[in-house]
């Protein structure tokens, strides 16, 4: 692409940020990190020596400056809405980390106010765009399972206590916000639209200690079942849980057709296990149709999205998407309080395929 870079600025210094930092430099032709700011200066100084960028002094100060052009929201989710939402008036384009806010309302004004502004909105999980997902996506499309009729999706995601400094805001949304979100997203780029949500949860392990030694209370349920129907047909089956470690045999999501399934062994690593079985025979491996990053390449969704700025195309882990599973966190969150189930209102624009990934059989081992 014969353009300049969109200027990157990361709001928020975290655990998370570091993988950001290292992994946008794997896309110098279309992203370079100009700088950053978190509300601990500290944070922001140490990141800024590090990776070689400027540390704002506030967030009024990087969203004056003409040389950002991408704000990417790497804060804590309960101030994920109002620092997008600053970036968005000032008319920058925003990458937020998931999920884009905790209230189906706050998300619908996003994508509103980012149309009205005529910025993208982008948000994580982006884990779609992944090899072995995009591999999995693209399988299901080609027909080889016949009609899909059930997934089962499972996010055993252990006691982030045990590795996270701050674990407290994770506790406060709970592991559906946290990381059935990842899940979510992909049934989501595969099925389009959910229209029906029934869940069940509760606290199973409520006195905890953080790793300083800090005691604290769990009281958003660590552990859910949730149930999404699609308006394509297919229902999904959805564990969460912050107990059960990751270490479990229970991983993965598997697609279950008329004619065969697949497993995909991990909604996160680019690199998982794909395999199709024909209905009662043993699992076979499926080949990648690109050679997968190991890991994840966490730059990722962001430059999908700068690349479809420079070429005015849509990009794919969109703001719209990300609304539609707000709602359905927060239909799942009263389908556990009121025992009820929640019908959903939102859709979105299903994300194309990467571009390595449209082509069927073309796969390479
Ligand atoms: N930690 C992970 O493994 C992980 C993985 C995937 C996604 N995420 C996502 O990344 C985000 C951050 O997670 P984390 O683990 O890095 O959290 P963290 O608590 O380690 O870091 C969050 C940072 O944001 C800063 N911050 C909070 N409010 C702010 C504000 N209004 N303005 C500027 N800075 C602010 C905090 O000072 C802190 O440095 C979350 O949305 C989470 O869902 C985290």
């Amino acid at each position: 692409m014969d353009t300049q870079p969109l200027g990157v600025a990361i709001v928020g210094c975290g655990v998370i940020a570091d993988s950001y930092f290292r992994d946008l430099k794997l896309h110098s032709d279309v992203v370079t990190v100009i700088g950053c700011f978190d509300l601990d200066p500290s944070r922001a100084e140490a990141a800024a020596e590090k990776y070689g960028c400027h540390a704002f002094q506030s967030l009024g100060e990087l969203l004056a400056s003409d040389s950002v052009d991408i704000v990417v929201n790497l804060t804590i989710f309960q101030a994920h809405y109002e620092v997008t939402r600053a970036c968005l008036e000032a008319g920058k384009h925003v990458f937020s980390e998931k999920p884009l806010t905790t209230r189906y309302d706050q998300a619908r004004e996003l994508v509103a106010l980012a149309e009205a502004k005529g910025v993208r909105l982008g948000c994580a999980p982006f884990t779609f765009l992944g090899e072995a997902q995009q591999t999995a996506a693209q399988i299901i499309r080609s027909g080889r399972l016949g009609t899909v009729r059930v997934a089962y999706a499972e996010v055993n995601w252990g006691r982030i206590e045990t590795w996270h400094p701050a674990p407290t805001p994770f506790y406060e949304i709970g592991p559906l916000y946290d990381v059935g979100v990842y899940p979510l997203a992909i049934l989501a780029s595969i099925f389009g639209p959910a229209q029906r949500v029934w869940s069940y949860g509760r606290v199973l392990y409520t006195e905890r200690t953080t790793k300083r030694g800090v005691p604290f209370r769990v009281e958003t349920p660590d552990f859910g079942v949730t149930i999404v129907e699609y308006a394509s047909g297919p229902v999904a089956r959805l564990t969460t849980n912050f107990y059960v470690t990751q270490q479990t045999k229970q991983t993965g999501i598997e697609f279950h057709g008329d004619v065969a399934s697949l497993y995909l062994s991990n909604w996160h690593s680019f690199r998982a296990e794909v395999a199709v079985a024909d209905f009662n025979q043993p699992y076979e491996p499926a080949p990648y149709l690109k050679q997968p990053t190991e890991g994840m390449d966490w730059g990722l969704g962001v430059a999908d999205m700068a690349r479809a700025i420079l070429a005015g195309e849509p990009h794919r882990a969109a703001g719209d998407l990300a609304a539609h599973i707000v709602e359905i966190l927060e239909a799942g969150s009263v389908s556990m309080r009121d025992g009820t189930y929640v019908e959903l209102t939102s859709t979105f624009e299903p994300p194309a395929p990467m571009p390595w990934a449209v082509a069927a059989g073309t796969a390479e081992t």
